[in-house]
């Protein structure tokens, strides 16, 4: 499984790559604002330090809705760096722009997927990754992980290589069980990925470990 960080904020993609487990960056409009990040100039320099710290996929999303725009928008994007994918809102001329985008080799990630229909329409406009939120789905009442599960039996079913990017990720549980769903991706907050790492009786083992070893250090001297 492919662990993408959900932020555009430096320090956490930082923190993340040291951490040697990450494969990618996701982005988008909002946490880019987060982030103070505003003007086309500054969108452009952000993406590139984003380029320079990490090896793996970097998905910059595309703000204009018409599919002239989002040609123009995606193309300069995709220009910044190889490890650019554009991220292409699940709208009627997202979809139409994915397809032109897979016949020129631009990697896309088709972003906003909340059922498996859209799943299917992406993969068939030949859409990189689709970008199924599950963390949004799950505030509204609504099972996120059962998208999960339905988008992994259709693409098993016909054999898509679009790959599955659990996306809206909110805690270390969201992330096992889209594993255990076989997503191919899951990208969320540094907090989600450290999530992992916790458990109570790793500590209280590892405080027992470091405690005989210096009793017994105290023992012999
Ligand atoms: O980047 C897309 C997605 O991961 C957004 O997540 O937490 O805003 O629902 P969230």
């Amino acid at each position: 499984m492919k662990f993408f960080i959900d932020t555009a904020n430096l320090e956490q993609i930082k923190e993340a790559q040291d951490l040697g487990v990450l494969d990618g960056v996701t982005t988008n409009p909002s946490l880019m604002a987060k982030e103070g990040i505003s003007g086309d100039q500054n969108v452009i320099d952000h993406y590139k330090a984003i380029c320079a710290i990490v090896d793996g996929d970097v998905s910059a999303e595309v703000i204009s809705t018409d599919f002239e725009n989002i040609i123009k928008e995606g193309e300069a994007l995709a220009k910044l760096d190889p490890k650019i994918v554009v991220k292409v809102p699940m709208i009627k001329d997202g979809v139409k722009a994915i397809k032109y985008f897979s016949s020129k080799g631009i990697r896309t990630n088709c972003t906003l997927i909340f059922s498996s229909g859209q799943a299917l329409l992406a993969a068939k406009a030949g859409a990189t990754y689709v970008s199924p939120f599950l963390g949004r789905l799950d505030d509204i009442g609504t099972d996120g992980l059962q998208l999960i599960e339905d988008i992994r039996l259709i693409f098993d079913n016909y054999g898509y290589a679009t790959e599955i990017l659990a996306a809206s990720i909110r805690g270390p549980l969201h992330i096992i069980n889209c594993a255990k769903l076989g997503a191919d991706v899951m990208t969320g907050p540094l907090s989600a990925i450290l999530g992992l790492l916790k458990h109570p009786l790793t500590d209280s083992g590892l405080a027992t470990f470091l405690a005989d070893h210096k009793k017994a250090a105290e023992a012999k001297a």
